[in-house]
């Protein structure tokens, strides 16, 4: 049993790590400033768990808050997850992407090595791989400079951690790289709670099955795949918490920084998911073709071996597991959290 922080706690993943954590009878402490999430996941966590985790609203930019927590708390060992997540906002606010994702790891490091926490779990993306590899990625393929700036942080943060490793070897740190997160907790009690028009496929193809959008635009049928749509790995929300726990487990044993990919080393296309989630769930989804969407890449799916074989790790849910319980958290909370 461990005390860990998690930063960004509330949030969709955040959230779901809660879970596997308390379930591993770990001390949870959550610290989030709610910018893109409600305490109500937390209390649902609880909830579900019968376990209490301590929250506190606070932001990883401000060094007090952190000074206080690892005062206050024993803690272990984090897991960061904090920062802003849309590639889109990312291309119009770059000072606030660079400011929450970037600023705030620096300080939360700062603070780690000022109270002499070295372990560290971070929330890296499959986005830090260059375009120009061929699927399945592996960790040993080049990264590139994302397009976008939010994918920009993410490499920066991954290559600053390294060097932080490198110059100090009490380090032991985690990158992980998701894939797609898809899915829900099977309870349907928590899952995404996209903001205004979400960005992703999987909450607007449930946005317009139960009635919120009229249509789903399907980016591209002209890309070099299956049926011209766009393939991903889409991972399900559960198994991707779990990698955090065997990352976690590992990082406690072995020291330094090292990558691994979170994904089921399958890629699915927009149109198999579509599909597929209206045979799964029995509701049609309407849709139209649309031009490609400016940045996206026709394939990107994971060789997920190094996971499996290093962390213990393994995906258990499939395609229909995904689309079932993303489905089953969108009707049962047809306004997320703020019902
Ligand atoms: P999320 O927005 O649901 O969760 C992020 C949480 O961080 C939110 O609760 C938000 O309120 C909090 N937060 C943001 N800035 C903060 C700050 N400065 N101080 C304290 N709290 C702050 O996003 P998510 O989907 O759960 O993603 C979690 C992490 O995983 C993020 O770092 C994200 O970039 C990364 N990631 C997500 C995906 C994805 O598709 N969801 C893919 C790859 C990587
Ligand atoms: C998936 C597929 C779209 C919406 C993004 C970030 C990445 C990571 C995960 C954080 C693509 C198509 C989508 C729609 C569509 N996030 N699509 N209509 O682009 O693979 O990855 O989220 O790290 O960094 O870039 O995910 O869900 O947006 O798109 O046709 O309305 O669905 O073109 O082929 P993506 P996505």
């Amino acid at each position: 049993m461990a005390n860990i922080l998690i930063t960004g706690g509330a949030g969709y993943i955040g959230s779901h790590t809660c879970i596997e954590l308390l379930e591993a009878n770990h001390k949870v402490i959550v610290l989030d400033n709610l910018s893109n999430s409600s305490e109500e996941s937390l209390r649902r966590v609880q909830q579900l768990t019968r376990k209490t985790l301590t929250f506190i609203e606070g932001d990883i930019r401000n060094s007090d808050d952190l000074n206080a927590i690892f005062t206050n708390h024993a803690i272990d060992a984090v897991i960061h997850f904090a920062g802003l997540k849309a590639v889109g906002e990312s291309q119009k606010i770059p000072l606030a992407y660079f400011d929450n994702n970037i600023s705030g790891s620096i300080t939360l490091v700062k603070a780690m090595e000022k109270a002499e926490v070295f372990t560290l779990v971070f929330s890296s993306s499959a986005t830090v791989y260059d375009e120009a590899n061929i699927s399945p990625l592996n960790e040993d393929m080049p990264i590139g400079i994302p397009s976008n700036n939010y994918g920009y942080t993410k490499l920066i943060v991954e290559q600053m951690l390294e060097k932080v490793a490198l110059a100090d070897d009490r380090w032991s740190i985690a990158l992980l790289r998701y894939f797609n997160p898809v899915g829900a907790h099977k309870s349907g009690l928590i899952g995404e709670d996209p903001q205004g028009i979400p960005n992703n496929l999987m909450p607007y193809i449930t946005q317009v099955a139960v009635g919120m959008r009229e249509k789903l635009s399907i980016f591209g049928n002209d890309y070099e795949t299956v049926d011209g749509t766009g393939v991903r790995d889409y991972i399900h929300v559960v198994d991707l918490a779990s990698a955090h726990l065997c990352a976690l487990n590992n990082r406690l044993t072995y020291k330094g920084c090292r990558a691994w990919n979170v994904g089921t080393g399958n890629g699915h296309s927009v149109l198999q998911v579509k599909n597929t989630f209206e045979e799964v769930n029995g509701i049609p989804v309407p849709f139209e073709f649309a031009p490609r969407r400016s940045g996206d890449v026709a394939i990107s799916y994971s060789d997920n071996s190094r996971a499996r074989e290093e962390l213990g790790w393994e995906a258990k849910y499939g395609l229909n597991d995904m689309l079932a319980d993303s489905w089953n958290w969108q009707k049962k909370n047809p306004k997320g959290y703020r019902d």
